[in-house]
């Protein structure tokens, strides 16, 4: 349940008031699961990709972990991949290629934040299979300071809880080959190798 309290951190619904910070935490942790700020000079691009959509889309499925200082983590789900992906291509993208028009010339010479515009005009829409299985998908990045605490277990737990009510049979996550410490912890949490496709590990999870 919550609204909860774990020692000095709380776990709650996001509101629409911590998209930037939920942007930061994105930002934070951008980096196969390292702080990504000098890589960006557009420090909203990571977020308007990986985050904002979630915020607007699926609140229901929407925690964030808070402290003193702030959200310092969040976990973001949606029940139906594909159709969030219809949401988001038809609703969520627009908006951002009248903010940033697709880079041009080889794709090698991009910046980071070239390459996250491109997606705003090119998305990348895989999802593994079997879709059945596994059509519902999830984010989870807490920044260091709330990082080996038992925090993401605790918001995977009810994230998992949350996804399970709605009805989902199975969820999974894309993940950068190279987050060996990401890695080793859904490993722990049970969950599986679905697919490889490009610097991405996709893993899967039945819940019932
Ligand atoms: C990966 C991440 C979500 C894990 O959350 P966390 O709060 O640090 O992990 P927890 O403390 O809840 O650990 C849960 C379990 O995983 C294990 N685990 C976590 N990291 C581990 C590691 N590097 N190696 C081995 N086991 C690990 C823990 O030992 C713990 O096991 P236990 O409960 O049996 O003791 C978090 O560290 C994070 O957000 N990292 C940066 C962003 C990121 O990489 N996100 C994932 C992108 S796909």
């Amino acid at each position: 349940m919550i609204p909860r309290k774990l020692d000095a951190f709380t776990l709650r619904l996001a509101l629409p008031r911590d998209r930037e910070a939920c942007y930061a935490v994105c930002l934070g942790t951008g980096d196969s699961g390292r702080d990504a700020t000098h890589l960006h000079a557009d420090p909203e691009a990571l977020g308007h990709v990986y985050v904002g959509a979630y915020l607007a889309f699926e609140p229901q499925l929407a925690l964030v972990l808070e402290d003193s200082a702030g959200v310092c983590g969040y976990a973001l789900a949606v029940v139906d991949t594909r159709e969030f992906q219809r949401r988001y291509v038809e609703e969520w993208l627009p908006p951002l290629r009248a903010l940033r028009s697709a880079p041009s010339g080889p794709a090698e010479r991009w910046s980071r934040d070239e390459q996250l515009w491109h997606l705003y005009h090119h998305p990348e829409l895989f999802v593994p299979e079997p879709y059945a299985d596994y059509p519902s998908h999830l984010h989870l990045d807490l920044l260091p300071r709330a990082q080996g605490r038992g925090l993401g277990r605790a918001m995977m737990a009810e994230l998992l809880e949350r996804l399970t009510a709605r009805g989902a049979p199975g969820v999974h996550l894309a993940m950068a080959a190279d987050n060996h410490r990401a890695a080793a912890f859904y490993a722990k949490l049970g969950f599986r190798e679905l697919a490889r496709g490009g610097d991405a590990i996709y893993l899967g999870r039945r819940l019932r």
